[in-house]
């Protein structure tokens, strides 16, 4: 049947209705907020390129991780750098560390939050790179042991799940296997199996000092052009054990994250980056977007697109905007 029988606006007609067959939903208990620390006290470093977005020392770090817990939001990504850098990022695997002492304070104060590591190398290496580079090559072998000490370092600390970005092939493998040498078979392994070479990282950078001294990662990351080959990373890593896995960025990556949630059979997550959320900001900003709508429908559209989970820059303030809501 078609029109004038068949009229769709009619399940459109009031709030109640709509809500009645809204298909996807979004929820405070969908997000993780990612944070950075850094070593010091007293430290709330506003990063100039993410408006909202501070770099904290760990009292400062555990005080607004409180905060975000008390929004709904159930986990937050932490990322670390390190002033003092060197060839092998050994800055990144020091039980005494900034991640793993900011660890360690979370888990006391905060026991019931989930916290997941970013784990790589390139905001502590010289270079910048994400792994230990020869011959102006990145090593991908011996990366991967580095990276697998990372991990156990931070399970050690007591993360909840380690999230591994390097890109670097065989990483999942030999995390999972390390982890559960010694000792740690609870923790679990979110993988950013499907991570792009983009420009959308740029703010990030700035925000853990972490920008290549020379060159780029196209190396190792997704060429932007594919997604056949995002969906052989996202097979590769459940094979390895990833308990689930990540595409990012996400909003100009949907259609990879609808094939990794077709076909994964795993949790997948979508990292909505540095650069997609300065971009609504900076847009917000300037009276040319509603800020509330446009980062509630970018999120709402994550989800649609098969996420179960989004890492977001905005997980704080959305929670606090859908709580008002309902
Ligand atoms: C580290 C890492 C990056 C991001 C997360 N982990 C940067 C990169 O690969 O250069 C980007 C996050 C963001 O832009 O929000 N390898």
């Amino acid at each position: 049947m078609s029109f004038p029988s068949t009229r769709l606006r009619r399940l459109r007609r009031t709030e109640s209705l709509r809500g009645l067959v809204r298909e996807n939903s979004l929820s405070p208990a969908d997000l993780v907020q990612p944070m950075f620390v850094v070593a010091g006290s007293g430290v709330r470093q506003p990063i100039d390129s993410m408006p909202g977005i501070d770099r904290l020392s760990i009292a400062e770090l555990v005080e607004e991780a409180g905060e975000v817990a008390g929004a709904g939001v159930p986990a937050i990504l932490l990322f670390g750098s390190s002033s003092e850098k060197d060839e092998a990022g050994s800055g990144a695997f020091d039980d005494e560390g900034v991640v793993q002492m900011a660890l360690r304070a979370l888990k006391e104060a905060l026991p019931d939050l989930v916290v997941i590591t970013d784990v790589c190398l390139c905001a502590y290496t010289d270079h910048g790179h994400c792994g230990f580079v020869r011959d102006g090559e990145i090593d991908n072998d011996v990366t991967v042991e580095l990276l697998s000490k990372v991990a156990i370092s931070h399970a050690e600390a007591g993360a909840d799940v380690v999230a591994p970005s390097d890109m670097m092939d065989g990483r999942v493998g030999s995390i999972r296997y390390q982890l559960d040498e010694e000792g740690h078979p609870g923790v679990a392994i979110l993988s950013y199996a499907a991570k792009y070479r983009s420009a959308f990282y740029g703010p990030f950078r700035d925000a853990a000092d972490s920008a290549p001294a020379s060159g780029d990662r196209a190396g190792h990351q997704l060429d932007p052009a594919n997604a056949d080959e995002a969906v052989r990373e996202v097979m590769l890593d459940v094979e390895e054990g990833a308990d689930a896995v990540m595409v990012k960025p996400a909003g100009y990556y949907l259609d990879v994250v609808r094939r990794a949630k077709d076909e994964a059979g795993v949790p997948v997550a979508a990292y909505q980056v540095s650069g997609e959320y300065s971009a609504i900001k900076a847009a917000a900003d300037n009276g040319w977007l509603d800020e509330r709508a446009a980062a509630l429908e970018s999120l709402l559209s994550i989800r649609r697109s098969g996420a179960d989970f989004i890492v977001t820059y905005f997980a704080r303030q959305a929670a606090q905007w859908l709580g008002r809501d309902s």
